[in-house]
């Protein structure tokens, strides 16, 4: 029988976890007040602790959840901010038996706060780096562009000198796209994905989770993606579900985060199962653990095998597939197996 505590011995790897994500009401009241920063007087979810933890519990979109995230992000300020924000993650995936993790970042949000690009590298890189020496936990990171911001900022961001001394000396190794799914639609960042292929940057986005699967379609075919953020959607569309299963394009799935923004209407609407049958590859990921009910990998393994009772040669399967799909060297990959 499939255990927590089998999953948790499982080597897994997390691809789809935005480290602003991470950030806890709890650390967001004590951030708020050692940097100064005011919370929306006007919204009562803001008044305490244990009421923007209630307000997180009746999310009913990606856009209403979209909004308190930004807001949260607004108390991260200095280096050893963005280090404590991705060191809790560390500490809780450790914990579920995580051994690697591509998680993402907003350079956006922080930079239009003037926060420095070289600050939030600086936090992480140093959590990232405790990380691999305290856990033997190795991770790379994933620059994500805001799809609702104008495409030129996107573009100008992408092109910041800092930014691009970050890809040349690997600290970033891919671009992802993400926010507002509906009326953002893929083609408006060809340009930026063009450019990053011929960086050598790897390249993902997020699609298909509130929009159409015809998004997935254009990430794959506009964008040149190499793996797929949600995906889920991709369930209405059977040929293009055969094309991305012979293709081997990783999903990066994220059960609970569906079903806590409205997407899906419980962990059994995800298409596990679908995807399985397919040979679609993919990965289960925890997307914010801190605004989805403090729920971070090994949760969300669980509710899958509450869902769908996988047996331990299907979880292997999952985590084979996840390792496979993974961004870092072929050694690696190889200790990880
Ligand atoms: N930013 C953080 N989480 C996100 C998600 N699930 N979808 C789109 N943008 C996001
Ligand atoms: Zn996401």
């Amino acid at each position: 029988d499939v255990t927590r505590d089998f999953l948790r011995a499982l080597p897994k790897c997390e691809h789809h976890m935005h480290l602003e994500g991470a950030l806890t009401p709890a650390v967001l009241f004590k951030l708020a007040k050692e940097n100064n920063i005011s919370l929306p007087s006007d919204d009562p979810a803001f008044a305490s602790e244990a009421t923007l933890k209630q307000r997180y519990e009746q999310f009913n979109s990606l856009d209403d959840f979209l909004q308190y995230y930004y807001i949260g992000m607004t108390v991260l300020i200095t280096a050893s901010d963005f280090e404590a924000l991705a060191w809790d993650y560390f500490e809780h995936a450790a914990a579920d038996g995580l051994v690697h993790a591509e998680v993402f970042f907003d350079p956006q949000a922080h930079l239009s706060r003037n926060v420095s690009y070289e600050t939030i590298l600086q936090g992480f890189n140093a959590a990232r780096t405790r990380a691999q020496r305290e856990f033997g936990i190795s991770s790379e990171l994933i620059c994500c562009f805001l799809r609702h911001l104008p495409v030129p900022e996107c573009e100008a961001t992408f092109k910041l000198e800092e930014v691009q001394a970050s890809y040349k000396r690997g600290d970033v190794i891919a671009i992802g796209l993400d926010s507002s799914e509906n009326n953002f639609p893929p083609e408006l960042f060809k340009s930026i994905y063009a450019d990053a292929k011929s960086l050598g940057l790897r390249r993902t986005a997020h699609a298909g989770e509130e929009g159409p699967a015809k998004y997935v379609e254009d990430a794959l075919d506009l964008l040149e993606v190499e793996r797929i953020d949600h995906g889920i959607r991709l369930a209405e569309d059977p040929k293009l579900l055969e094309r991305v299963a012979k293709q081997g394009t990783l999903l990066t799935i994220c059960p609970i985060s569906n079903v806590l923004l409205q997407c899906l209407s419980g962990v059994a609407e995800v298409p596990i199962r679908k995807f399985l049958d397919a040979g679609v590859r993919f990965s289960i990921n925890s997307d914010d653990p801190a605004y989805f009910g403090n729920n971070y990998i090994l949760d969300n393994y669980v509710a899958v095998q509450e869902a769908f009772s996988l047996s331990r040669h299907e979880w292997r399967t999952v985590c084979e597939n996840s390792i496979r799909g993974s961004w870092c060297s072929e050694t690696r990959k190889e200790e990880m197996l």
